[in-house]
């Protein structure tokens, strides 16, 4: 093989910016095989916009079509280990948007079939392209902060009118998305927590639903974790506050980095914090200091950049960026912080089988219960919804 031929299942917004970068020649090594999508409309629109590319309907005659070697899912989120089970079955690669699932206990189903199958899977996970977060990693590995201690990442600008909650009807609803901001907006920067600090061990999380929007999930989240080496983490996010911030700190016993503004800084300390306070006979002194600042400039787009990776694991073999089994571990923070934040208790990392069952249980009550805001007003819908790829991470 020496191109991958892509199917798209499911295109909305992001399925069709990847379907016409692709199509274009956007993405080296890989050509647009075939489309898929339940609405009648949209697909008559796409025969139109890719002639030849096949469009289908239904999922399961795309993925026996024999028409591409990979899909990228971009269904609503329930439908995600659904369809990338399917596809993973039958030898096909998945490229799955993210968030990997709802549930937790869904997505071990998708990662066990992708461990026994032979094809890639990779998540859409493009914020970790960005080279401020790379450089972050980078130093991190490289033990440039040392003994971790805190991560503070307060990340409000995710805002939100009422509007692009009336501009589709799956859109902030239990039964149709399976939360709020923190399954729609904030799963790139759960995910980057984790991928730079590593998985909590503890979560609590207080977690209001349509606090500032006439919506049934939640717009607005603090969450508490703590780590086996007593390092904390607290996340804050919410789409009803303007303008918002977006800073991010993690300090360790060597260091500290804050990404803000398009900016890594990088403080250095000259001695381990842990080694100096014990040391050092004066009260107030801090051990000495240097700073780097980073900044890049011309930076591709992160969706690119996943997409041309992915390719080069199926060609070449390569190791990806955002490999799909790392899916999860955003995934079960999240329904980590559901649990805590419905039950009021500390829930632990890695859920346990009662814990998964759990929150699958409410959940569905939840869903049961649901007031559908329904029909989609499309007001400013789309272009408000366009934009909002281009908030700085
Ligand atoms: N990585 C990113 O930056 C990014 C950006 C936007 C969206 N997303 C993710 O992509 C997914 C889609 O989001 P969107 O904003 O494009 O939504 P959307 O509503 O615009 O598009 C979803 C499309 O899926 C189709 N669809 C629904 N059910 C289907 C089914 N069973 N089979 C086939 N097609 C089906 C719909 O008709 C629609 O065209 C979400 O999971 C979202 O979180 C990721």
């Amino acid at each position: 093989m020496d191109k991958v031929r892509f199917g798209i299942i499911g295109v909305g917004n992001i399925g069709h910016a990847h379907a016409s970068c692709i199509a274009k020649g956007g993405i080296r090594g890989a050509v647009l095989g075939a489309l898929c999508d339940i609405d009648e409309k949209k697909r008559e629109k796409l025969v139109s916009e890719f002639p030849g590319v096949k469009v289908f309907e239904k999922v399961e005659d795309l993925i026996n079509s024999g028409l591409v070697d990979a899909v990228i899912v971009a269904t609503p989120h329930y439908f995600h280990p659904v369809y990338g089970i399917a596809a993973l079955e039958k030898g096909i690669h998945l490229l799955s948007e993210k968030p990997a699932g709802v549930n937790v206990s869904e997505v071990l189903k998708l990662n066990e079939t992708a461990t026994s199958s032979n094809a890639k899977f990779g998540i859409m996970f493009n914020q970790r392209t960005d080279p401020l977060f790379r450089k972050a990693k980078e130093i991190i590995e490289a033990g440039g902060i040392g003994e971790p201690k805190r991560l503070v990442w307060i990340v409000t600008n995710w805002y939100r009118t009422q509007s692009y909650y009336d501009s589709g009807s799956w859109r902030a609803t239990w039964n149709g998305e399976g939360g709020g901001v923190l399954i729609n907006q904030a799963p790139h920067n759960i995910d980057l927590w984790q991928w730079l600090f590593g998985m909590p061990a503890k979560v609590t999380a207080f977690c209001h639903e349509g606090m500032y929007h006439n919506i049934a999930v939640e717009d607005d989240a603090t969450i508490y974790a703590e780590y086996e080496n007593g390092a904390s983490a607290v996340f804050i996010t919410t789409t009803g506050e303007a303008p918002g911030t977006n800073r991010l700190e993690i300090s360790g016993d060597r260091g500290r980095l804050v990404l803000e503004k398009n900016e890594l800084r990088y403080t250095k300390l000259a001695a381990a914090e842990r080694d100096f306070c014990f040391a050092e006979k004066s009260s107030a002194a801090i051990p000495g200091t240097e700073e780097f600042v980073y900044k890049f400039d011309n930076v591709r787009d992160g969706h690119e950049l996943i997409l041309e990776d992915f390719v080069s694991a199926v060609l070449e073999n390569k190791p990806m960026i955002a490999p799909g089994i790392e899916g999860i571990n955003e995934l079960s923070i999240t329904n980590a912080a559901f649990l805590s934040s419905w039950t009021g208790r500390t829930v632990s990392l890695p859920l346990s089988e009662e814990d998964m069952a759990e929150f699958d249980g409410l959940l569905e009550k939840k869903k049961a219960e649901e007031e559908f805001i329904a029909g989609a007003t499309g007001a400013g819908g789309k272009e408000t919804y366009i934009k909002r790829w281009s908030v700085n991470w």
